[in-house]
């Protein structure tokens, strides 16, 4: 198994060396794939750093170019990087094609730098190809267990001792080329306990950075609470709707941004209470609803004297007894169990 293993490391090394060399030595890469990227505001630096790439138009480019240089299709297909084609009845019909074709293309690497999977975005802006595809799950690849950057950005979240946590790829790229190098992303999929654990291993310091979407906000709401459950510090900052990392540093540059994100981070409780006061401040049921919201994540944090001071906090912020906090807690304590 360990051999399988390497074998699938082996050949989606050489097919992020392959991608990064349509990108800068083709016509076809250099004309659509990387201009696509410079207008994203992109710089060869980035593209190296993150060793970014460009898959061919071409139904069989890296499934050619792959028995070429003498890789087994077996380990083609077992990465995800060429697709068996079956009939209606699931039989092998003996054809092969590439997963990514097209694409900008986004390696994965796990924490030791290797690469696992990738991450592909078309160029096109019609909505009839999805916008995003992935690697599949493999023996090498457990998306549930990476956090894009996170290989680009474990020295810098030590540094810093703060790990952003964005939702994109590019929002990755366009903050780390803004000089906020100690940024990873979840890519979509929501938070897992795993992803977790991998930023635990470099600080207990996370600030949400996600969308100022409904999506981006919703997600936010649920990833604090997995956050605290384990045992990190969590702040938020929220963008303005239709904003996200990458378009709100491009908008308002470099400077602008990191003051933004400075001012705006916000412990979970304020976060949480802002986003109710957004929708009715002097609302007394609305008001009760935002307590209850806070209590319930209070409820996840492990350590019980932060619990005590964010009870504390809760308290001053909606203007309550201390005592009629920690009352209404002990009471949600016991519907939950
Ligand atoms: N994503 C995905 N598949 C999709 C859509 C999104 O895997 N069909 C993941 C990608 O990792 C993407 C992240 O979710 O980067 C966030 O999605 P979204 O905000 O829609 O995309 P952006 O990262 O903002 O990409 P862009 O700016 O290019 O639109
Ligand atoms: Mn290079
Ligand atoms: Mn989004
Ligand atoms: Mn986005
Ligand atoms: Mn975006």
């Amino acid at each position: 198994a360990q051999n399988e293993r390497d074998s699938q490391y082996i050949v989606s090394n050489w097919a992020k060396d392959h991608y990064h060399r349509l990108l800068q030595n083709t016509e076809e890469g250099m004309g659509v794939g990387y201009a696509y990227l410079k207008e994203r505001g992109l710089n060869l630096g980035t593209i190296q750093t993150f060793e970014l790439g460009y898959s061919l138009d071409q139904w069989d480019d890296l499934l050619k170019s792959g028995e070429k240089a003498g890789y087994q299709l077996k380990y083609l297909e077992k990465t995800g990087l060429v697709i068996k084609r079956e009939d209606d009845q699931g039989h092998d019909t003996g054809r092969r094609y590439d997963r990514f074709r097209g694409r900008v293309m986004f390696p994965i690497h796990n924490v030791s730098g290797r690469v696992v999977g990738f991450g592909a975005r078309t160029l096109k802006r019609d909505d009839k190809m999805a916008k995003y595809l992935n690697s599949p799950e493999s023996e090498i690849y457990h998306k549930s267990d990476v956090l894009y950057g996170l290989f680009q950005a474990r020295q810098p979240i030590r540094q810093e001792e703060l790990c952003y946590l964005v939702e994109g790829y590019l929002d990755v790229l366009s903050l780390h080329q803004g000089g906020i190098k100690n940024v990873v992303a979840s890519s979509g999929t929501s938070l897992t306990e795993g992803q977790i654990r991998l930023i635990k291993r470099y600080t207990d310091n996370v600030t949400v950075l996600y969308d100022g979407d409904a999506a981006g906000i919703k997600a936010s709401l649920r990833g604090i609470d997995l956050l605290l459950e384990g045992g990190l510090n969590v702040r938020v900052v929220l963008f303005p709707d239709g904003d996200d990392p990458d378009s709100y540093i491009r908008k308002v540059g470099d400077q602008r941004f990191a003051a933004y994100i400075e001012n705006q981070s916000q412990d979970f409780i304020a976060f949480k209470t802002t986003l109710v006061a957004r929708e009715a401040s002097h609302d007394p049921v609305k008001k009760a609803e935002a307590i209850r919201e806070v209590l319930q994540s209070i409820a996840k944090v492990p350590d019980g004297l932060k619990r005590q001071v964010f009870l504390q906090q809760t308290a001053s912020v909606f203007g309550f007894d201390e005592q009629v906090i920690i009352t209404e807690y002990n009471k949600l304590l016991k519907t939950a169990s």
